[in-house]
């Protein structure tokens, strides 16, 4: 049986899944491929540290160049994050002819193009299946299972620490800090978890989906991004209590102007699908011209979710190595000749729905003077509801949501609104959104 040779660069959460992987699972992974797999390099910061995986015959270094330097190693494996590093090592394992598995989505997102562009010239192959949605084989399924379809838009779950922390948030006295620090132990969350918290993770996932989805280059730095961080416990069950969940969503739509890129929290109907995914879950809705609406589910993160994508794409690429470079599947799934350059909209020409929540003082005539301030912008509101605030009986909590307006036009009456001299703190805004239901 022929042996493919592996470097790997990291073994943290993910590549100690990948080895676990590659070692445990290995017979039946030989019987799917008719080839065997064999780590043979690991490159790590610390050698001392103690490691869960046996790595017992493998050589292990802390000079990554020994990785993607390797002639014995046929695909490098990276499992360390960053950019700058990751970045340079990919790039002389791609000039040294060697084939390319990353779960890398800040790389991917941020310097992809040029990768891909890369890899092209030298006849290689990138695969980053583990670098959106963990273990759920979406862009196998977007990429290559939707092929027939113009895709029309996605919209998903794509962080699993910032679902795990809005599902956790929804019990009694949880708090935010030490609900991040269990993803963090649990290994979801990223080496910094600002990227998880204020949506960068989820904007670079979010990135690559519209890149497949539609044929565009990938436009990191035109995703309109916002986080969870600001979403209260107290909002989590306003929303709740009018009949919806919030969860954190990458939107991609196409539309007769240009796309529009966002990630930002989002209120959805409790009766759709994907307002049910929680914990680490994540789900992504592809809607296809001929397929109509469909759902990817499964975990986001974690050590064995990814790897099992990390492991799927080595066996797609030893499967597709001595294929004509013109023939395999293209990288972002259109040819690179033939990418759109539709522009990307600003988050002000949008459309929607949206739930508004304020502390005001509890004086006669507040409710009317906000209402008539949003009629004057001809904001419909559908949904009204007031009750005392918690944290000063003095005031009043107005929870509003309103039917679909203009982005600009809503900000407009935000600025008016927060003005008033009868609202107390920050007036509160989330997208809401049904999602073709
Ligand atoms: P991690 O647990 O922090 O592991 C990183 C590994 O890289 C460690 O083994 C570390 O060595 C090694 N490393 C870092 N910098 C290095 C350097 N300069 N030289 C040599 N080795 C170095 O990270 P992770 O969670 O596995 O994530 C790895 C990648 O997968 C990231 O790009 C992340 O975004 C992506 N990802 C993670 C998940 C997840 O659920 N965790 C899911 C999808 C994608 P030491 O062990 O010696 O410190
Ligand atoms: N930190 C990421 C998440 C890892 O929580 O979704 C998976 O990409």
């Amino acid at each position: 049986m022929k042996t493919i040779r592996v470097g790997l660069l990291g073994l943290g959460t993910v590549g100690g899944g990948t080895l676990d992987i590659l070692q445990n699972t290995l017979p039946e992974i030989q019987c799917r491929l008719g080839q065997t797999i064999e780590v043979t390099i690991i490159a790590v910061r610390d050698l001392n540290r103690a490691r869960s995986v046996d790595t017992t015959g493998i050589q292990m270094t802390d000079n990554t160049q020994d990785v993607v330097t390797d002639p014995d190693v046929d695909v490098v494996i990276e499992l360390m994050g960053g950019t700058t590093l990751a970045k340079e090592l990919l790039e002389t394992a791609i000039k040294n002819g060697k084939h390319v598995v990353t779960a890398n989505k800040a790389l991917i997102a941020e310097f992809g193009n040029e990768l891909f562009s890369l890899a092209e010239q030298h006849n290689v192959i990138i695969a980053y299946e583990a670098a959106v949605a963990g273990g759920i084989p979406v862009i196998k399924a977007v990429r290559e299972g939707l092929a027939a379809n113009k895709i029309e838009w996605i919209a998903g779950i794509i962080n699993g620490t910032g679902n795990y922390i809005l599902t956790e948030m929804k019990k009694p006295g949880a708090d935010f800090a030490q609900v991040l620090s269990v993803a963090q132990e649990l290994g979801y969350a990223e080496a910094d978890p600002t990227f998880d918290v204020e949506g960068i993770d989820a904007a670079h996932k979010l990135t690559i989906l519209a890149s497949i989805a539609f044929g565009i280059e990938l436009q990191f730095n035109k995703v309109y991004t916002e986080g969870i961080s600001k979403v209260t416990a107290e909002d989590i069950r306003f929303a709740s209590q009018l009949g919806y969940e919030i969860k954190h969503l990458g939107i991609a739509k196409r539309s007769e102007e240009g796309f529009s890129l966002r990630v930002h929290p989002t209120l959805i109907p409790k009766e759709v699908l994907i307002a049910n995914v929680n914990g680490v879950m994540n789900a992504v809705m592809a809607y296809g011209n001929h397929v109509g609406p469909t759902m990817y589910y499964g975990p986001g993160a974690g050590a064995g979710p990814t790897a099992s994508s990390v492991v799927a794409d080595v066996i797609d690429v030893i499967r597709a190595q001595h294929q004509p470079k013109e023939d395999r599947v293209p990288a972002l799934g259109f040819k690179a000749d033939q990418m759109q350059t539709a522009p990307v909209l600003d988050i002000d020409a949008i459309d929607s729905a949206y739930y508004i929540r304020c502390f005001a003082k509890d004086h006669t005539g507040v409710l009317a003077k906000v209402t008539a301030l949003l009629a004057q912008s001809n904001i419909n509101i559908e949904h009204l509801h007031q009750e005392p605030c918690k944290q000063n009986r003095d005031d009043a909590t107005l929870v509003m949501i309103t039917d679909e307006t203009k982005e600009s036009n809503l900000n407009q009456a935000l600025i008016a609104l927060q003005a008033l001299d009868e609202i107390v703190g920050d007036v509160m805004r989330i997208r809401v959104d049904s999602l073709g239901a």
